[in-house]
């Protein structure tokens, strides 16, 4: 059974480097990791963490109001399209509508920006480079009631 859990931001390291940094040399702890604001979810299934991300209060000039950033978004390669993301994402949303925040971004890797479409974020402006990574774009998805 999968459930969904807070985490610290300890906990989301191992799966980070794993999947977002494997050859790639860029830091896999972010700033904003351990600020009051921010919060770490990741998905157990029994009891082995097979997804985490992170929710920061951080803002993008591209948008106006208040906002969270979705950061280090990553689901364990054997556990990938089974719907666990989603769910992880889906949760964080509704505690992230209760705080009364206008909009969810993140930096999106393109290979990613279908997943993020479909739960209802759109991309915004050019596409960019991240070194190491690839292209991005931003994505936003405008909460409820705001
Ligand atoms: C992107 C990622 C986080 C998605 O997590 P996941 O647990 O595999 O996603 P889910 O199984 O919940 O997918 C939900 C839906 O998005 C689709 N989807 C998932 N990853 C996708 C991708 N990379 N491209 C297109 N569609 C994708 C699924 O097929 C599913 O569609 P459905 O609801 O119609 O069945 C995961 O694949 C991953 O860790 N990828 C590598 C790291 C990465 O790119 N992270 C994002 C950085 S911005």
């Amino acid at each position: 059974m999968i459930t969904i859990k807070k985490i610290t931001a300890q906990d989301t390291y191992p799966i980070r480097l794993e999947v977002l940094r494997k050859n790639i040399p860029l830091p896999f702890q972010f700033n904003g990791d351990l600020d009051d604001t921010t919060f770490h979810l990741g998905a157990f299934n029994n009891d082995k963490l097979i997804s985490v991300s992170s929710y920061m209060k951080e803002s993008n000039n591209l948008f106006n109001g208040s906002q969270y950033q979705l950061r280090g978004m990553a689901t364990l390669v054997e556990y990938q399209g089974k719907g666990v993301g989603k769910l992880m994402l889906e949760n964080a949303i509704s505690i992230i509508e209760e705080k009364n925040i206008d909009f969810l971004w993140c930096n999106a890797r393109i290979s990613a920006v279908n997943f993020y479409e479909k739960l209802g974020f759109k991309t915004v402006g050019e596409i960019f480079q991240i070194n190491y990574v690839g292209e991005h774009y931003a994505m936003v998805k405008k909460l409820k009631n705001r």
